[in-house]
């Protein structure tokens, strides 16, 4: 797998210099084309729309690449003691700086004196932020996502809810694969989840899903808590 990870960094470099190019060769061309340079052109229209594509499709090509990058770093990570309920915590002010859905509402409920976990801050925060937008997209018309943080025996679980469209029971078992998406061109690359998995494999924590089409699906994660007495 680390072998995977090299050659995928390695491939996304090679790409994301050639994309830039692009990109930066059809912005320019789009901003003369705005100022006038083409109006002579009967093909004008044509190369308005062109040049828009070729930009868009440019644009998620780079997003393809970096969630392939952080699929491949999910690997080297830093590990310190940590209240998983703070990396929640700021998770989901970033989320609702994004305000993407106005008709769904946060509930967070973190367990006092919660046990702390070894782990990359960042990448459990990434972790959680895959999640919650996952369950913010499958809220079509609004809805509640919870997220709720407890100790249990010797281990720390993060259940993050949806009351949204749910998983039909033939995709549940590709779900975490990269690439798999039911989302529309555009809009899903399918690597949300398998970054997701990737991390807390690492972290030696699970990930594991139940979700009922029409009622709502709820992720959770499991990490081991750290005994304080021990270190
Ligand atoms: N909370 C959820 N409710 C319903 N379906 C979900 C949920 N979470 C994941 N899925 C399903 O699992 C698929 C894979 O999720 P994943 O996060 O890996 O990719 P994505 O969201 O499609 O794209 P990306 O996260 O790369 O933008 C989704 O396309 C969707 O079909
Ligand atoms: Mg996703």
């Amino acid at each position: 797998m680390a072998a995977v990870g090299r050659l995928a960094a390695g491939v996304v470099h090679e790409i994301n210099n050639p994309l830039a190019t692009i990109s930066a060769c059809a912005e320019s061309l789009e901003s003369r084309l705005n100022e006038g340079a083409f109006d002579a052109s009967p093909m004008l229209e044509d190369l308005r729309e062109y040049l828009g594509l070729i930009r868009s499709e440019a644009f998620r090509c780079k997003s393809i690449t970096n969630g392939l990058l952080d699929f491949s770093r999910t690997r080297a990570s830093d590990h310190v003691t940590i209240n998983l309920g703070d990396v929640i915590a700021s998770a989901v002010r970033l989320l609702s700086h994004q305000k993407r859905r106005s008709a769904v509402e946060f509930n967070v409920d973190i367990a006092e004196d919660l046990r702390p976990v070894s782990g990359d801050p960042g990448q459990l925060q990434q972790a959680i932020i895959a999640l919650a937008t996952n369950a913010l997209d499958a809220m079509v018309i609004g809805g509640v996502l919870t997220i709720v943080a407890s100790d249990q025996a010797e281990k720390v679980i993060v259940e993050v809810t949806d009351n949204g469209v749910g998983i039909q029971p033939e995709n549940l078992p590709k779900i975490f694969e990269p690439f798999f998406t039911t989302k529309e061109i555009g809009k899903g690359t399918g690597l949300g989840l398998a970054v997701c998995y990737g991390i807390l494999t690492e972290h030696g924590g699970t990930l594991d899903v139940q979700s009922t089409v029409g009622i709502g699906t709820t992720f959770t994660i499991t990490l081991p808590a750290v005994n304080l007495n021990e270190e």
